[in-house]
């Protein structure tokens, strides 16, 4: 048998299925008002902001990107507004401090984006991905052509920035560097072109994600220590340590070495022919180092590859001179760092320990 339901009944049921019924009876809850997430935008020059007339302010950079509103609630200020190489060690030191400040006393901040000049930026990028230490993402950004060239391409990689510092997939991979809808981790890449839009290349460890029209994509992750995990805290650290970069080459003089020491090196990178070769009378150098207690490190300028510690269980030779042994208390494998970015880590591990196999385990970790 049917049933039928009585006419204000069926009534009120089509009310209900034609949406016409009284708030009380279908209002849905009303969306909750959508907080977009707060980037802080700190400008420290660079080309993107290079101008033929003046530079850029971070102002005017931050007002540059049109449709930023749709991803985050930009707040900004200026560090500085140099070249990158113009920056130095203290400023360094400052911006680092600076973040790690900003992250300690706004939890509203999702992520900073930091725009730098690109000759130096995986110096400094790498640089703050040992030092901040927060999950939240720095982002480093620059551009290859100024704002008065036509291409200039620095809003569009501003903006990028901004949309992985906005995305909360990009927490605790390190500091990352956007250029090129390109994501870098800023351990792995390098400047490989003086001129080219595509220079930041992370060669063979490859990029960590891409910026896509529609989203951020991470297909990659970084597995060496950063954010929480980095050990090196800045509280402390008025002064960064002076260590030297020393290049290998055919016929090469330790006598550059021997300088680097007596000007006040506390390390020396030596950037190694293939896995470790030095050439003319540089061993005389790294000698004249380990005799006065200048670590040396040992990094590959191949660009890409690996200097492995020695084997800790292996026993120094019987036979082996004083001065073989203070050569190897003093000596450190660069592991796959460049020679540039072994110096940055060891300035660092130079501010923790002064002990060799600390300072190699530094190295084997981050
Ligand atoms: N190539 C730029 C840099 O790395 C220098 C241009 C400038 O003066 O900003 O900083």
């Amino acid at each position: 048998m049917t049933r039928l339901f009585p006419p204000t009944l069926l009534l009120a049921m089509a009310l209900l299925c034609s949406g016409l019924a009284g708030p009380s009876l279908l209002a849905q809850p009303a969306p909750a008002a959508v907080t977009l997430p707060r980037v802080h935008f700190v400008a420290t020059g660079g080309t993107i902001s290079n101008r033929d007339g003046g530079r850029l302010t971070a102002e005017e950079l931050a007002k540059s990107m049109p449709g930023v509103e749709r991803y985050a609630r930009l707040t900004f200020e200026q560090f500085a507004n140099v070249a990158s190489s113009e920056l130095s060690l203290a400023q360094w030191l400052g911006l680092a401090k600076r973040i790690n400040a900003l992250y300690a006393s706004d939890k509203d901040i999702a992520g900073v984006v930091v725009t730098s000049g690109t000759d130096t930026l995986e110096e400094t990028a790498f640089f703050l991905h040992l030092t901040v230490r927060d999950p939240r993402p720095v982002v480093v950004v620059g551009s290859m052509r100024n704002p008065s060239t036509l291409g200039y391409e620095g809003a569009a990689n501003l903006l990028e920035g901004v949309r992985v510092a906005a995305d909360p997939a990009a927490r605790n991979k390190g500091a990352l560097v956007v250029l090129n809808d390109e994501i870098n981790s800023a351990r792995n890449v390098t400047k490989t072109d003086a001129l080219r839009l595509q220079t930041f290349r992370s060669r063979e460890y490859g990029q960590l994600g891409v910026v896509d029209r529609d989203r951020v994509v991470f297909f990659n992750q970084i597995t060496q220590r950063t954010n929480e995990r980095t050990e090196f805290d800045l509280a402390n650290v008025a002064e960064l340590p002076r260590v030297d970069v020393i290049m290998v080459y055919q016929g090469a003089s330790g006598d550059l070495i021997k300088a680097a020491v007596d000007n006040g090196a506390k390390g020396i990178v030596i950037a190694v022919a293939g896995a470790g070769a030095t050439s003319g009378t540089q061993q005389e150098g790294l000698a004249y180092a380990a005799e006065k207690g200048v670590f040396v490190v040992s990094s590959t300028r191949t660009g890409s590859g690996r200097i492995a510690p020695p084997r800790s269980d292996l026993p120094v030779a019987a036979q082996a001179t004083e001065a073989q042994r203070r050569r190897r208390m003093f000596s450190v494998a660069g592991e796959d760092h460049t020679p540039v970015k072994a110096r940055v880590l060891l300035m660092l591990a130079l501010t923790r320990s002064s002990d060799r196999a600390e300072i190699q385990r530094i190295f084997s970790e981050y």
